[in-house]
């Protein structure tokens, strides 16, 4: 079991330093629970982690992607984090919870006329350019906007690369490959370096990647960086001086394992970071699921148990709609009781949500002990690319989300 959970010996599911069993005495239905204190362990140790192997410290930016929860949100803020947003609606939130514009970078590979005006008019720290036709676009919305201050601070621009490396995650979260809707063509490229020569209202600020999520192999990194460092010199003979260089996110966490398996992952993958120190700027990281996905558990209620020939179902309250990713990816999660009898033993189980789909089903043949309804269980690694992927879908309620 993963090392933030233990049961007591009354059989009630510690979670950090929270009892599961007296938080659900509380609630009125499926929940996304947070731990502060688990998610601030998370933040320190990813910081302290990835500046040993860089010769300057990174700076961060929490992909807004993999939680949008504004207290989630808040408490990241605090910590002096910036924000890697995606569409209009992750950066109106940025910007409503305070977080400067210099702590926010716009990635996102569809973004509207409206967004990009957004972005433009607030002068936010960086915007990732994923097509020529973007570029185009922005330069436009730039001279529209243009008055004699933003004549003097262009707007910094960050150029994603595709360079068709493959990280070996999952298919639906590789992102770096030529064949992915990702990322700048080699000769898109050179089209915006091209643009970008002649025009003032914009400057190339650096080059972006991000080759995927979920990523636990990292040797394509080093077959990233190390071409990262052959287009900085091509860019520097060309005239440009460029001062970030932002290696994205696609950190993963051992989700059948611990927080101690992490901790040995972030490790291997910083050491890496090593590679980048040809350069002499700044090196931004985006990473989301590293940071927020130990501190959320899915607490939910059995409403059935149901049984045939084959096998026996525990049918909860909460489903895909609430926890999409076992549907969609066939992750695995940890399921445990929040309260569990000691002395007795376990049956196997097939955990399912309520909605209409066959794949609405989050474990099969997991252990449970003499259940009943109303019982609840907590789902583990939860806080990310959860609740922020939770939709509408059969009308069930949204789960509730607190953070503590
Ligand atoms: N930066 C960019 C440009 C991204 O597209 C992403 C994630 C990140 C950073 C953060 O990646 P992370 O550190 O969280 O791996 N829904 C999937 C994950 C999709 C990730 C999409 N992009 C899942 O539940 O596994």
């Amino acid at each position: 079991m993963n090392s933030f959970f233990r049961y007591n010996r009354s059989g009630e599911l510690q979670f950090g330093p929270h009892n599961l069993a007296e938080v659900t005495s509380e609630l009125r239905g499926p929940t996304f629970f947070y731990s502060s204190m688990i998610l601030d362990h998370r933040l320190k140790v990813f910081a302290t982690e990835v500046k040993k192997n860089l010769r300057f410290p990174p700076k961060i930016f929490f992909a807004m992607k993999a939680n949008h929860n504004r207290q989630v949100l808040d408490h990241i803020r605090q910590q002096n984090i910036g924000v890697d947003v995606v569409s209009g609606g992750e950066l109106r939130l940025a910007l409503d919870l305070g977080f400067a514009p210099d702590q926010i970078i716009f990635s996102g590979v569809g973004k509207s006329i409206d967004d990009l005006q957004l972005a433009a008019s607030r002068k936010i720290f960086q915007i990732n350019i994923e097509n020529f036709g973007e570029l185009k676009r922005l330069c436009k919305i730039q001279n529209q906007l243009r008055t004699p201050s933003t004549f003097q601070t262009p707007l910094k621009i960050g150029l994603r690369l595709n360079l068709d490396i493959d990280a070996g995650s999952h298919p639906k979260i590789t992102t770096g490959r030529k064949i992915d809707k990702f990322g700048l063509s080699p000769s898109d490229y050179l089209n915006c370096l091209d643009l970008l020569k002649n025009e003032t209202s914009l400057v190339l600020g650096g080059l972006t990647i991000h080759l995927g999520s979920q990523i636990l192999k990292f040797k394509s990194f080093k077959s990233a960086f190390a071409l990262l460092k052959e287009k900085y010199v091509e860019l520097f003979q060309l005239g440009f001086a460029p001062e970030t260089l932002d290696v994205g996110g696609g950190l993963g966490i051992d989700y059948n394992g611990s927080n101690r398996e992490d901790v040995l992952i972030l490790k291997k993958w910083s050491a890496g970071l090593a590679g980048l120190n040809f350069f002499k700027g700044q090196v931004l990281i985006e990473p989301g699921r590293f940071l927020v996905a130990r501190c959320g558990v899915l607490l939910a209620q059995v409403e059935y148990l149901k049984k045939n020939k084959e096998k026996e179902f525990l049918i909860l309250n909460s489903g895909m709609n609430h926890l999409l990713r076992p549907a969609l990816y066939d992750s695995f999660h940890e399921i445990s009781q929040v309260s569990k009898k000691l002395n007795k033993k376990a049956r196997k189980f097939e955990v399912v949500g309520p909605v209409c789909e066959s794949s609405d089903t989050f474990g099969k043949g997991r252990l449970i002990v003499d259940p009943k309804e109303g019982d609840w269980v907590a789902i583990h690694d939860c806080g990310a690319y959860g609740s922020s992927m939770s939709s509408d879908y059969n009308l069930f309620s949204r789960a509730d989300e607190v953070l503590v």
